[in-house]
């Protein structure tokens, strides 16, 4: 008999937005459920992958263009999906991704203002032939994520230029979980971490995942 072709999730938000405590949750949910899973991460995910996520997150690279800077991650993107979703979903297993193609889409064309078209237009391999079966998008504005990580004396005008960038992030994910509420589902992530799990499972759930 033919192996029914794994789910493919993708895990979005703002820096902060408890992303990867989700993903601990999850994964060890898994793991005592003994569902047959991945998880992987963009930038990144195998070797030419992480190899381009070095350049991208390096420091040093800072006169980086936003074009260079949207293509390298649509570069490793195509990479990523040959070394180990495509596999992963040929064997039928859970394919969880920590970020993927919506990331291009909040921090490149939105925030940084590349526009959708340009980022589409790069990530088209990603949108026409792997676009998740669903998205988690965790909902927290930057500014909470900021003051649940610093408090709020912290909050001083420095990080405020950087704040400016984050939620125009935020931004650009409330506009794709508008324009595709179908597939980019959004959970409260002011809520406790148990009960932003709870809804990661009832969304996993209802899309045929677990
Ligand atoms: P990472 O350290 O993995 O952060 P996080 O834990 O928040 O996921 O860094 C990933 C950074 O790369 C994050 O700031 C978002 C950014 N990014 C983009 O700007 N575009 C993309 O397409 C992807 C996948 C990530």
């Amino acid at each position: 008999m033919a192996t029914v072709r794994g789910k493919f999730v993708t895990f979005e938000g703002c820096d902060g937005c408890g992303k990867s405590t989700q993903l601990k949750m999850l994964s060890e949910y898994l793991t005592k459920n003994n569902i047959p899973h991945i998880f992987t991460r963009e930038p990144g995910g195998g070797k030419i992958s992480e190899a381009i996520r070095e350049i991208l997150l390096n420091g040093k690279n800072s006169e980086m263009t936003d074009e260079c800077e949207a293509l390298l991650y649509a570069a490793s993107r195509v990479q990523h999906l040959s070394d180990r979703v495509e596999p992963a979903l040929a064997e039928g297993k859970l394919v969880i991704c920590d970020r993927y193609v919506d990331s291009s889409l909040a921090y490149q064309a939105y925030a940084r203002g590349l526009g959708r078209d340009f980022v589409t237009k790069i990530n088209a391999f990603a949108l026409e032939k792997y676009l998740p079966d669903v998205t988690v998008f965790i909902d927290l504005t930057p500014e909470a994520a900021f003051l649940r990580k610093h408090g709020a004396d912290e909050n001083d005008r420095l990080e405020q230029a950087g704040m400016a960038f984050h939620k125009r992030v935020y931004e650009g994910y409330k506009a794709l979980a508008k324009e595709e509420p179908n597939r980019v589902i959004c959970v409260d992530g002011t809520k406790t971490p148990d009960g932003v799990f709870a809804d990661v499972l009832e969304i996993l759930k209802k899309y045929g995942c677990l």
